[in-house]
């Protein structure tokens, strides 16, 4: 979360109630005014406190018209009900919801299904509060492995490293930074957007506690060729006696793979994927706060790292960096599995894939731009403007795109790679062909006007900082 400061800088310091509110409850006094950075001294009616936060929070931009974010901004009214219903039910409280515990262990159990899991019963996973807790707990249980591995062979304290691509969610470098690991990360190049098997092997040595392996990458939707990274870790493996496993980033990926790629290898079925995490509240459909770590066996899980919670009188064995969390994500995220079924997760990521492609290929059609990934992946492409356009740039277009409430990010490429700045563009369900249509029309609207420049009026410091 930011970290704010807690005197304000800037911005107002006080409410002012509408006079409608002070005249229907006089006690209020003829001109409210109320602090907003200290507490009230009195309590307000709770209609007037609604009211204020609710219209402040009309500024907030409109979460469908989003195209930024991954996370679910659209779900069914019974879902949304369920979640209302389980608002006040506390994950972490296994003895007074028992039944929430056991809809994550089905849950659980539907994903190491879903990824291939050898023997699905020696699996182990359990929810957390999205994709970044639980490529944490996905990194400690390597760093654990690698440590314990190294201890029992009688091999010295060395500096443990992960390997993985630039073009990583920042989770992995929050992983390493707040865990004592070193970052070895992989840089792009110019057409190599991610991670390859080669480049992957001949980054790692004997201090590697495994690699990162990313489907669907947050800068460009791609997938990183899974399957080629383990053949190349099984070929330094035979040259050098390195057993390096690897944990799948699927944030976004494991769950659109498995519906839309069945016969793409990059799940349990490689014996040298020992973990994956996944994102509920992405491509799982379910509204902020759910992410989801499966392991092949529960061998891969040193035993260490796992806490006893009291449970129905008993215990239960629990991984988690936090403690409290709500129950509501984790009660969506089995009422998707059991209403869509396979079937129906399968036609809601085929069409949000079929908006992407098809969205890629228009703006593709337009004179200024050029794709740098169409969408046939994540249903997510980033694309950019010809060498030759010089009038504007990408930050231009998501500006003025956001003045008809369009929010699509620009950003730079990392080092190496930072001279392509890219539109990127994230479909979910709940953006039809008929919004796509909409976009296509504004876009379409602002490109000749953008061409009338006399040259870009954005630079990329200036644009939004906002992809992942
Ligand atoms: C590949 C990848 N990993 C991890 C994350 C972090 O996920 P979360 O927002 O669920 O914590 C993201 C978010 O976009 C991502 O794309």
């Amino acid at each position: 979360m930011p970290l704010h400061r807690a005197t304000p800088t800037r911005g107002r310091v006080n409410h002012r109630a509408n006079p409608i509110h002070t005249l229907a409850d006089p006690s209020l006094g003829a001109s409210l005014e109320l602090p907003t950075h200290r507490l009230l001294d009195k309590p307000i009616p709770a209609e007037v406190a609604y009211r204020l936060v609710h219209d402040e929070l009309m500024l907030d931009g409109n979460a469908r018209l989003n195209l930024a974010t991954f996370v679910t901004t659209w779900m069914e009214e019974p879902a949304a009900r369920l979640m209302a219903e389980c608002a006040e039910k506390n994950m972490i409280d296994k003895d007074e919801y028992p039944q929430t515990a056991e809809l994550e262990r089905r849950c659980v159990s539907i994903l190491a299904h879903l990824w291939n899991a050898p023997h699905p019963d020696r699996a182990v996973g359990c929810s957390t509060t999205g994709s970044s807790e639980a490529c944490m707990l996905g990194g400690l249980a390597m760093k654990k492995r690698w440590a314990n591995a190294r201890r029992a062979t009688g091999k010295s304290e060395i500096a443990p490293n992960l390997v993985m691509g630039a073009n990583v969610q920042v989770c992995w470098e929050k992983f390493c930074r707040y865990f004592d690991v070193e970052p070895r990360m992989v840089p792009m190049e110019a057409g190599r957007y991610h991670l390859r098997g080669e480049q992957a092997a001949a980054h790692c040595d004997e201090g590697t506690i495994g690699v990162i392996a990313v489907l669907g990458s947050t800068f460009d939707g791609s997938y990183e060729p899974v399957a080629e990274i383990a053949s190349a870790l099984d070929e330094l493996e035979a040259r050098s006696g390195l057993d390096i496993s690897i944990h799948v980033d699927g944030a976004s990926g494991a769950m659109i793979a498995p519906f839309l790629d069945g016969d793409l290898l990059w799940d349990f079925r490689l014996p040298r994927v020992s973990s994956i995490n996944t994102s509920g509240h992405k491509y799982g459909l379910v509204y902020p706060g759910v992410g989801w770590v499966v392991w092949r066996d529960a061998e891969r899980l040193p035993e260490e790292l796992i806490f006893d919670v009291d449970y129905l009188g008993g215990n239960m064995p629990t991984f988690a960096l936090n403690f409290s969390r709500p129950g509501a994500q984790v009660a969506a995220q089995y009422y998707n599995f059991l209403r869509l079924g396979f079937e129906g997760f399968r036609s809601v990521h085929q069409a949000a894939r079929d908006v992407a492609t098809e969205l890629a290929t228009r703006i593709e059609a337009l004179e200024p731009f050029e794709l740098i990934t169409r969408g046939d992946q994540l249903p997510v492409f980033a694309a950019t403007t010809r060498p030759d356009v010089k009038a504007f740039n990408v930050f231009d277009v998501s500006r003025r795109l956001r003045e008809r409430g369009w929010l699509v990010p620009a950003y730079r490429f990392p080092e190496h790679c930072t001279n392509l700045s890219v539109l990127r563009v994230v479909v979910r369900n709940g953006f039809s062909h008929d919004m796509a249509e909409l976009f296509m029309e504004d876009l379409a609207r602002v490109v000749p006007e953008l061409a009338r420049q006399s040259g870009p009026l954005q630079t990329a410091d200036q644009g939004s900082g906002f992809h992942h």
